[in-house]
């Protein structure tokens, strides 16, 4: 669940994202202080010369902002479903911290979606979980914290700079003893866990380079059981997934995954569109129904 930031956004986004550090959690948008958004702003263009234009453009994909008006009014409600629901959290919060300070770029899910998946996990009584695109495990800490003492969480990541990240905001959260942060293209890593019969697992969530989940979808299925479930991040885009013409690979790939999904007997499965303060997007949620 990433989120791409336009000028526009910028003020808007600065307060949710930064709505976890306690010193400024209590600005609001009329008060937003100029030096926040500078310092935003500046945390972005560092990030965007930290990676090359390609890699850029495989973590934010499609531009998904929205309207000002539509953009503003998003991020505002969910800082304030945020603010009602989501207490902040020292281990949550820090992680951010340590993510930005890292110079991560800024595509985690909202705390409310990592609230989400947490709660699927939890109906789901999941006690092996799969994640595909770590970053600084934001997510990752959301899901792990579903699962029992004896559970396993394993998250695929590419680059081992975001791995190293992820480990030591893993470590400060305490979990240790229930995850797993294995570094290298997630495909090689897919292929190695069905090697190992490593699965079945209870949840996979997919949030990694999006001209790849196809394949990690077919994966997830593979490594699923009966009753599992599958949740695939970023399939909307703007609204971009309905244009048939689009050229952009990930919604190439996100219109084929559509087509698998819907010609696979072994899964029901709904997209939900979302907006917030990463914009309009959404998800795909799959139940494994056979094998
Ligand atoms: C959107 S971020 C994940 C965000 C994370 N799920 C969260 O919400 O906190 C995508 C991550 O996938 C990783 N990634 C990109 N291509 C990958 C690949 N081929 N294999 C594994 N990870 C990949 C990126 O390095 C990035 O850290």
């Amino acid at each position: 669940m990433d989120g791409v930031r336009g000028s526009s956004l910028e003020p808007v986004v600065s307060v949710v994202e930064t709505r976890a550090f306690g010193t400024i959690a209590s600005i609001g948008f009329g008060t937003l202080s100029a030096t926040v958004w500078q310092r935003d702003r500046r945390l972005e263009q560092d990030q965007r010369a930290t990676y090359d234009q390609g890699e850029w453009a495989m973590f934010t994909g499609v531009d998904c902002k929205g309207d000002d008006m539509d953009a503003s009014r998003w991020a505002e409600v969910d800082a304030y479903i945020s603010d009602v629901l989501i207490p902040a959290d020292p281990v949550l919060d820090g992680a951010l911290e340590a993510s930005r300070d890292a110079g991560l770029p800024a595509i985690n899910v909202a705390p409310n979606q990592g609230k989400l998946l947490h709660l699927l996990a939890r109906i789901q009584g999941a006690t092996s979980i799969l994640e595909v695109g770590t970053l600084g495990g934001y997510s990752t800490i959301w899901l792990a914290r579903a699962l029992p003492p004896t559970g396993r969480l394993i998250s695929l990541e590419l680059d081992a700079r975001h791995a190293e990240v992820a480990r030591t905001n893993l470590e400060r959260a305490g979990l240790t003893g229930v995850t797993s942060v294995l570094v290298g293209p997630a495909i090689g890593s897919l292929e190695s866990l069905a090697k190992d019969e490593a699965g079945p697992f209870d949840l996979v969530f997919i949030d990694a380079d999006k001209p790849n989940n196809p394949e990690y979808f077919a994966w997830a299925v593979k490594l699923a059981r009966p009753g599992s479930i599958i949740i695939v991040d970023n399939v909307i885009r703007n609204g971009a997934v309905a244009d048939s013409d689009s050229e952009d690979l990930g919604i190439l790939a996100t219109r084929r995954l559509n087509e698998a999904m819907a010609a696979d007997p072994r899964v029901s499965v709904t997209e939900v569109q979302t907006v917030g303060s990463k914009g309009y997007d959404g998800f795909a949620l799959a139940l494994v129904v056979g094998s």
